[in-house]
């Protein structure tokens, strides 16, 4: 995670962004340290990174790469405004002793945030900010065949913000983000899909962690909440307006480090 020390709305490179619409320092403060406490009470591990003045994004380290086993892929980040947060989170790794696997240039994709492990298969959904190309050699690099998700809002521009894999079968969807064929391919690989409403969605229900069997998001989806619990999950509510402020909840804010079990089977360093 990233402590969020110069996190602004500095420029608008998504809908949810409006320079006009000011972070409250203060209270996105607040809410970081709750979301970290909350997941530390559940067990998670937190380890930090810095954040760098000139990367106000920098907070949402979902984005930063994906971390396999002792090896980091770093994300080449659509916009120039993100681009400096590349440099800074490879630096991190670096030292952490990884071994930095960069995919092919110029081809787009943001780590994590559209790249997610399911049972048994890896999601990768693009168009807004990974591109299909790149996730031919995101493949190479994972050594299996991601299942690519076309989305189709630009409100959930990263797959992240429109699908939670939630272990044993199940996952948390907002199904009007999504093509007929990438719904298709989710109603495949997924056992039991749980749809979000559009009010919901809109809160970044979607965009929630999961800590063993109790997941965390945003506050207002009450009707998410009823049926993650009809479905045996705790659930933890915790605000996180002012980030959804620049397009990201809870999820975006955290970049997992055993998310991947290397092919190879080698663990993190
Ligand atoms: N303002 C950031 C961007 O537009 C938000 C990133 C949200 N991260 C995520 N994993 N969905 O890039």
């Amino acid at each position: 995670m990233c402590e969020p020390t110069h996190y602004r709305i500095a420029y608008e490179i998504n809908p949810w962004m409006r320079r006009a619409n000011a972070v409250q320092t203060e209270r996105a403060n607040a809410q970081w340290r709750g979301l970290r406490e909350t997941l530390s009470a559940l067990g998670l591990e937190v380890e930090l990174v810095e954040q760098e003045r000139d990367t106000p994004d920098m907070t949402f380290t979902a984005n930063a790469g994906i971390a396999v086993g002792e090896r980091f892929i770093p994300a080449n980040f659509r916009f120039p405004e993100r681009q400096r947060e590349e440099a800074h989170f490879t630096r991190w790794f670096e030292e952490q002793g990884y071994r930095i696997e960069a995919i092919h240039e110029p081809h787009f994709w943001e780590g994590e945030g559209d790249v997610l492990p399911g049972d048994g298969v890896v999601f990768a959904g693009y168009r807004f900010r990974t591109e299909y190309r790149a996730l031919d050699h995101v493949d190479e690099l994972l050594g299996c065949e991601t299942v690519r998700l076309e989305l189709t809002d630009p409100r959930f521009y990263h797959l992240d913000t429109c699908l939670a894999p939630l272990g044993g079968g199940r996952a948390l969807f907002y199904p009007a983000a999504f093509t007929t064929d990438a719904r298709a391919a989710l109603e495949q690989h997924v056992g039991t899909l749980i749809a979000v409403s559009e009010h919901d969605a809109g809160r970044f229900a979607c965009n929630a962690v999961l800590a063993g069997e109790t997941v965390v998001l945003n506050t207002g989806c009450a009707q998410t909440v009823r049926t993650l619990r009809d479905h045996g999950f705790a659930v933890v509510e915790t605000p996180m307006d002012e980030f959804i402020k620049a397009g990201g909840s809870a999820k975006c804010l955290l970049l997992t480090l055993d998310a991947f079990t290397d092919a190879a089977g080698r663990e993190r360093p």
